[in-house]
């Protein structure tokens, strides 16, 4: 039988690469390793990537496995979902792995001035209500740029519509520069063994008969962002597990 979540909290607590500030804690306490992830975890100079909203953890113990000279860190607030790849990339030794357990409002608490080089995406909900809780947000690209090196890359994989078309009036309201984009990665030549990862949401919606979405883009340190003021149609199927979002047709 699989553990309880209190299992794998406890779990957690005593893995060596998890880094658990659930709440607003570091506040008051400023992250020692703030800047310093190379130095004191990893011991290396390799590019650091992050997954943002990572769940389980599949494409930072994936491309972890597939790229030895960069360091991974997934991030997310939920641990149980985290326990999965925390322990998978224990028990198979990977040592450019890590995880971090926190809100993703307050990253930029945890990484200096270009100290990340790239990030992913990965199924982020699309928070149709409301832009500033949107991950691929002029919001959050203001917060990124805090620590994301100059032209760092941004990787967006997403099921929603709505996030998909969203996330391309930003990138072009701001001119960032766009290096791939497909409404339909599956059946595009675009796929390759880091697209095919495939995490847990994906498969679901997959099953479900959607088109998996892929943007990828840099983000210039230069230039003042601006929100994109367009009217997105939103996702209807997103409804099908939740309570139903009536009389809601379009959100900017
Ligand atoms: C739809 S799930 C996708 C998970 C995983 N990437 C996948 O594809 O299976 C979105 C994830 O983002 C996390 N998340 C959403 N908002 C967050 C926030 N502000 N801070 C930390 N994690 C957040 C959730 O806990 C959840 O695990």
């Amino acid at each position: 039988m699989g553990k309880n979540k209190l299992e794998k909290f406890a779990d957690m607590a005593g893995y060596p690469h998890v880094f658990e500030y659930p709440y607003s804690v570091v506040d008051d306490v400023p992250f020692e390793m703030k800047g310093n992830w190379n130095k004191q975890f990893f011991k290396n100079d390799n590019p650091i990537v992050l997954e943002l909203g990572c769940g389980r953890g599949e494409y930072t113990v994936g491309l972890g496995r597939m790229f030895p000279d960069k360091n991974f860190i997934g991030v997310d607030i939920k641990g149980a979902r985290m326990w999965t790849g925390a322990t998978e990339s224990l028990e198979a030794g990977m040592k450019n792995v890590a995880f971090l357990r926190t809100n993703i409002e307050i990253i930029d608490r945890f990484f200096a001035s270009g100290e990340v080089s790239e990030i992913w995406l990965t199924f982020s909900d699309p928070q149709m209500k409301k832009a500033t809780k949107r991950l691929t947000s002029t919001y959050f690209m203001e917060r990124y740029r805090r620590f994301l090196k100059d032209n760092g890359l941004v990787h967006l994989k997403t099921d929603s519509n709505f996030m998909f078309t969203y996330t391309r009036h930003m990138i072009e309201k701001n001119q960032l520069p766009l290096e791939f984009i497909t409404d339909d990665l599956y059946h595009s030549d675009l796929v390759d063994d880091i697209l095919g990862i495939r995490t847990y949401y994906e498969q679901q919606w997959l099953d479900r008969g959607l088109n998996i979405k892929y943007i990828k883009f840099m983000l210039p340190q230069s230039g003042n962002l601006q929100e994109p003021d367009v009217e997105i149609e939103l996702d209807e199927y997103r409804s099908y597990n939740r309570s139903k979002r009536s009389g809601l047709k379009t959100s900017k």
